[in-house]
């Protein structure tokens, strides 16, 4: 299965974003990941649509959006037409989440469901069947700089097992902590989208970041 890169932005130099996506580029990132919040959903509070319409337009790459925020079916559109490929959900926000994963597909873009480090796997039993991929948090969402959460590398190689035995092919997608020393153990565990936020834009170069990072889930 593929290996994806996913700079997260939200640890880039927003007086320079524009170049800062560039270099992600030209380092060999596959997609650019957003972190939206919203100050109640997490304590922190980042950026909304008009961002995610500006990175749109930085780059040719998928743009992929975690929304951290209340009541997210509400912004499912907005986020789609702002540019979005990729959008994701937390389980622990949304009641229906049947009628958001439809909903996120049905704007032809590609629909995930986050769990925060706490939340088990067994909420997502039924829904694994329609999601195009599952995001596992190894750390507290809401903030980047924070180190990967131990027992998460065990819950990717569980989640990778269920794939595996239901014949299910929807992406895994890690985000947080990921650095180049712990980068390969989590890609042997199953992930398959790897997010990235100081590990790329508090780096010296960038671009040699990506590289790096990219280089080492390749061999996988
Ligand atoms: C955390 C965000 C992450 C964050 C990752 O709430 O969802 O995407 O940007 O940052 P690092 O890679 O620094 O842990
Ligand atoms: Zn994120």
């Amino acid at each position: 299965m593929e290996k994806l890169l996913a700079p997260s932005i939200l640890s880039a130099d927003f007086s320079n974003l524009a170049n800062q996506i560039r270099y992600a580029e030209m380092g060999g990132a596959d997609l650019i990941h957003c972190d939206v919040m919203d100050g109640r959903f997490v304590p922190n509070i980042s950026f909304g649509p008009v961002v995610v319409g500006a990175v749109r337009k930085s780059t040719h790459l998928p743009v992929d959006v975690h929304l951290m925020i209340k009541s997210p079916e509400n912004y499912i559109e907005q986020f789609a037409k702002a540019g979005a490929d990729y959008i994701s959900v937390h389980v622990e926000e949304v009641v229906h989440l049947d009628r958001v994963v439809n909903k996120i597909k049905e704007l032809q873009v590609k629909a995930g469901v986050v769990l925060n480090p706490a939340t088990p796997l067994s909420t997502l039993e039924d829904v694994l069947s329609i999601v195009d991929f599952v995001l596992l948090m190894s750390v507290n969402p809401g903030f980047g700089g924070q180190s990967f959460i131990p027992y998460v590398l065990e819950k990717i190689q569980r989640l990778n097992e269920i794939r595996t035995k239901r014949s299910l092919n929807f992406l895994i997608e890690v985000d947080g902590g990921i650095n180049s020393k712990n980068i390969e153990e989590i890609s042997r565990a199953g992930c398959n989208i790897f997010v990235a936020g100081s590990s790329v834009f508090k780096a010296d170069n960038i671009v040699e970041a990506v590289a790096e990072l990219k280089n080492k889930i390749s061999l996988e």
